[in-house]
Formats: C-alpha cells, sequence, structure tokens
C-alpha cells in the first residue's frame, strides 16, 4: 500500500491547483472516488493482518478525512473567488450622473379633463366624482329611463355579478349622467355641478371605445332656462378651444332624463374642420320626474343638464381622427402631448 501521507499530499495540491468546481469534483474523485487512490488503499485492508489492518485502517481514516476536509475548504475558497469576481464586475459607481430619465406626461384625454374642469369652476361650478359601479337604480331609473328601454339591455351594458346592499343590480356606469341623481341628493339646491369621469358601453371600433370618458353638467336653481343653457356651453366652447369663431346650434333629440333635449352642434369657422357640423353633446332641460329623484320640488326647481364625451373633445382640439390612438399607448403619439 502507497505511503498515505503521500496520496493527502497530492490530494491537497492537486485540490489548491484546482481553479472551478468541475475541476475541483475531478480531482476529488480521483481520491475519493469508486476507483480512487484512498477507496484502493480501503479495500487493501481486507488482505492485512489484524493488527496491522487495525493501524493502517485508523491511517487511511485521518487520511480521508483530512481530504474531506481540503476538499471543503477549497469548494468554499473558490465560492468566494467566484462571488467576489461577479460583484467585482457588476459594481457601478453610484455616484455617477445619471444617464437622463423619461419624463412622464399627461395623457390628451386627461389635460381635457382638467381643462374642462378648470374651465368651469371659473363660472362657478364645483366639480364632483362618483362610482364607475353603479347601481342600476342611479344609472337608469332615476334618470326616468323606462324598464324596457334598448340602453338597458345586455348588449349595451356590462352588467357586475352580485347586487349592492339594498339588492340592486350593479353595472359599469354607461353615462356619467347618475352623478346628476347622486350629487343633488347630497347638497341642497342651487345645485352647480360638473362631473367628469369614466364610463362603459358594450361598444369597439374606430370612433366607440368599451371605455371612454365623458363630463356631465348640471345646473338646477329656480330660475334657470335653457336660455341658460345655451349661453354657457357656447362660452364653454369658445374657451375650450380658444376662439370665437365656431357657430353653436342645438337640434331636437330625445333623452328620457331631459324635456326638451336637444343634441348641441358646433362648426368651426377656419381650419381643418371648417364648415362640417360636428356633434359635441347630448344635453336639455332636466325632466320633472328627474328633479323628483333629486329629492327636489319640480314645480319650483328647474335647470339644465349636459353630457359630453371627453374624447371627442379632445380629438376635435387636436385634430385626431382614430379614437383608438388615445388607448394604445404608443408612445410616439402620446409623447407629442407631454
Ligand atoms: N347621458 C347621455 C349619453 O350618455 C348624454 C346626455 C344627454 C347627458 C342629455 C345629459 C343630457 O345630461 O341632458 O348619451
Amino acid at each position: 500500500m502507497q505511503d498515505v501521507q503521500a496520496i493527502v499530499d497530492r490530494a491537497l495540491a492537486e485540490f489548491g491547483r484546482a481553479s472551478d468546481p468541475a475541476a475541483l469534483e475531478n480531482a476529488k474523485a480521483r481520491y475519493l472516488g469508486k476507483n480512487g487512490e484512498l477507496t484502493a488503499g480501503l479495500k487493501s485492508l481486507a488482505a492485512l493482518a489484524p493488527e496491522a489492518r487495525r493501524s493502517a485502517g485508523a491511517a487511511i481514516n485521518a487520511a480521508k478525512q483530512a481530504i474531506e476536509d481540503a476538499l471543503e475548504a477549497r469548494r468554499a475558497a473558490l465560492a468566494h473567488e467566484r462571488m467576489q469576481a461577479r460583484l467585482a464586475q457588476e459594481a457601478f459607481d453610484v455616484t455617477l450622473p445619471g444617464r437622463g430619465r423619461g419624463r412622464g406626461g399627461v395623457h390628451p384625454v386627461i389635460r381635457t379633463w382638467q381643462r374642462v374642469e378648470a374651465l368651469f369652476r371659473t363660472i362657478g361650478f364645483d366639480v364632483a366624482d362618483g362610482p364607475e359601479i353603479e347601481t342600476d337604480w342611479f344609472n337608469f331609473t332615476a334618470l326616468n329611463q323606462p324598464e324596457n328601454h334598448p340602453a338597458r339591455s345586455m348588449h349595451d351594458t356590462f352588467y357586475v355579478e352580485g347586487h349592492d346592499a339594498a339588492g340592486m343590480p350593479l353595472l359599469l356606469r354607461t353615462h356619467t349622467s347618475p352623478m346628476q341623481v347622486r350629487y343633488a341628493r347630497m347638497h341642497s339646491a342651487p345645485i352647480k355641478v360638473i362631473a367628469p369621469g369614466r364610463t362603459y358601453r358594450v361598444d369597439s371600433d374606430a370612433t366607440h371605445s368599451p371605455m371612454f370618458h365623458q363630463v356631465e353638467g348640471l345646473w338646477i336653481d329656480e330660475d334657470v332656462s335653457f336660455a341658460d343653457l345655451k349661453g354657457v356651453y357656447t362660452d364653454f366652447l369658445h374657451r375650450f378651444f380658444e376662439t370665437e369663431a365656431l357657430e353653436v346650434r342645438f337640434r331636437p333629440s330625445f333623452f328620457p332624463f331631459t324635456e326638451p333635449s336637444a343634441e348641441i352642434d358646433m362648426r368651426f369657422a377656419s381650419g381643418p374642420l371648417k364648415g362640417r357640423w360636428l356633434e359635441i353633446s347630448g344635453s336639455g332641460q332636466v325632466h320633472p320626474n328627474v328633479v323628483r329623484n333629486f329629492g327636489l320640488d319640480p314645480e319650483r326647481y328647474i335647470g339644465f343638464a349636459f353630457g359630453s364625451g371627453l374624447e371627442r373633445l379632445t380629438m376635435l382640439r387636436y385634430g385626431i381622427d382614430d379614437l383608438r390612438l388615445f388607448f394604445d399607448g404608443d408612445l410616439r403619439f402620446l409623447s407629442q402631448f407631454a
């Protein structure tokens, strides 16, 4: 049998030369593996006399222990070296100046939202916010929309599973008009408010998106007339588009919650859209049934409401012709407004 100490010395030297974990494990096999040198030594013990076997066995076990310890130590050293190398490679200087940061911008539709709020605040309108998950009662019933009205069908409305605390069906509001009722029931007359927000319908093409934005307007007092609606809305359009070179017309229409009702159209006197009548808003004198649902006496209180699409206003202001651009998240489009 070979000198055990010589085997240990060689093993330690070889482990020391192993420069990566794979080489180390290969070296280990040459000593401790099935056909390794120490294993061979252990096998040869069988041929020795009992006395000699005991001392040779002890020597081999001690050698094995020494080799295993050296192996463990080298494994740890290699792992440490590797970690140091990685840390050195991945190190970065936290004191270096930045490479420039992307700056976020306000989405064009939200710009319109903010602009509309600012403009209406200057003429004394409050700004209100309300739930996008609405009850059937606020969205339809309270607004004088009969049970069999087509807008209530599954085709047009996203119904939400479950019911509210009072057992009423829930849906994603199809317009901001329920805010008229919510706001009026929480405040006392006179009422003068706009309620911008997100609205939802089962609709999707170049001019319709399942989620879109509206702004609701409501002014109720003892003597608010259709003439006030004309004055307020025309003035708003002049200020929103920063020009008085536009015409406004109120075209008879129908909404269950207003009587009379009108579609508001506008026409630019110049620019690329010159001469075309463009539909911009629904409006009307609030229906007595709705005034009653506000908790007010329709014999005493009267006023107007309107509901305008914020996407529509944005498209006309910036000359955008496809609604989908607002929702694609394409930075080439969005950064033009930042
Ligand atoms: N809620 C209507 C819609 O989404 C728009 C509307 C029309 C709102 C007339 C009003 C109104 O307040 O008076 O189509």
